[in-house]
């Protein structure tokens, strides 16, 4: 299949390309090739290499800078998603695209299904909703994926920033009141590619799916975690204190869901697969770690 890569760059892109390179005629699409806030180059992009299938995980990801920068997420998270659905579905090719548990106001006692009613808090998650009711508006076959706390051994995410802090020697304070289900870009990359590979991207219709490693933790017990972890494989030199605060203790420009953990049980029931337990994947992110970093 002939697969446009959006955000070949960013951590679920990178991770994306060695899965699908082998199987597919691959196109990557970088910022520097074409600017996706620019409707006309986007075009212009997509009539060169008609593709079959266009996997979106572009995005405006800077939840805070967003609060600053409203246009651009609009333009990054609401309309690209929109004009790449409108292409797909007058094209006759698929759309794989990614949204968030943003698009959820962060208040519930079980995990968030596909069809729970969404009520985003922030920038970010108003245009990610926005842009999943952009593709749901046109007549196209795409699958909406939602994603949660993604992290990589690229910096830039969560596990980067205290791993770096840790490998100085500085301790580490970190929210425990807000709970997740921490994500390698690994598996959200595998748990992709079997998506395509078993060729669930429906044909005439818009599907939304979870996908998240399993747990629910806070971002203090994955510092803990992620820290002694760390030290035990030799990513970092020693474990350093992690200590408990809550969000009121750290204040943050866009207001984050107090529960984001998302119910993958869509996922595992089209796919016969279970996403890996967040333990597992974060050895599977460590153990890589001096291969991602170069
Ligand atoms: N990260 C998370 O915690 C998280 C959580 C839930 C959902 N998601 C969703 O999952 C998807 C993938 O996230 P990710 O973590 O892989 O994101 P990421 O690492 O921030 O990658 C985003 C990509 O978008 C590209 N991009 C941004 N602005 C662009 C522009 N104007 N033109 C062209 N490309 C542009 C970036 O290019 P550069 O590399 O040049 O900057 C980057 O490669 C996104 O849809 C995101 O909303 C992420």
């Amino acid at each position: 299949m002939r697969i446009l890569l959006t955000g070949a760059n960013g951590q679920l892109g990178r991770h994306l390309v060695p899965l699908l390179e082998n199987h597919h005629e691959l196109i990557l699409t970088t910022r520097a090739a074409t600017d996706l806030t620019q409707p006309d180059a986007v075009d212009a992009m997509l009539e060169q290499h008609q593709p079959e299938l266009v996997i979106n995980t572009a995005a405006m990801t800077a939840v805070d800078a967003a609060e600053d920068e409203p246009v651009l997420a609009d333009q990054l998270n609401h309309q690209l998603p929109d004009q790449l659905a409108r292409w797909c579905g007058k094209h006759a090719a698929g759309l794989i695209h990614y949204s968030t548990d943003y698009v959820f106001s962060g208040q519930n006692e079980r995990p968030w299904r596909e069809d729970d009613p969404t009520d985003p808090q922030s920038v970010y998650g108003l245009t990610k909703h926005l842009g999943e009711q952009a593709i749901a508006s046109h007549r196209v076959g795409a699958l909406i994926i939602r994603t949660a706390w993604v992290y990589s051994a690229l910096p830039g995410n969560f596990l980067s920033a205290i791993l770096g802090k840790a490998k100085q020697g500085t301790s580490l304070s970190v929210v425990n009141d807000q709970i997740g289900s921490p994500t390698w870009a690994g598996s959200l990359a595998d748990a992709s590619a079997r998506l395509v590979d078993q060729r669930h991207v429906p044909a005439d219709h818009v599907e939304t799916v979870h996908i998240a490693n399993q747990g629910a933790i806070s971002w203090y017990e994955f510092a803990c975690k992620a820290v002694e972890l760390a030290a035990q494989m030799g990513v970092i030199d020693q474990a350093v204190p992690v200590e408990a605060v809550g969000s009121d203790q750290w204040p943050q420009k866009a207001k984050r869901p107090a529960w984001s953990v998302l119910d993958c049980s869509r996922y595992e029931t089209l796919t016969g697969a279970s996403m890996p337990a967040y333990q597992q994947a974060l050895a599977e992110c460590l153990s890589k770690w001096s291969e991602w970093r170069c």
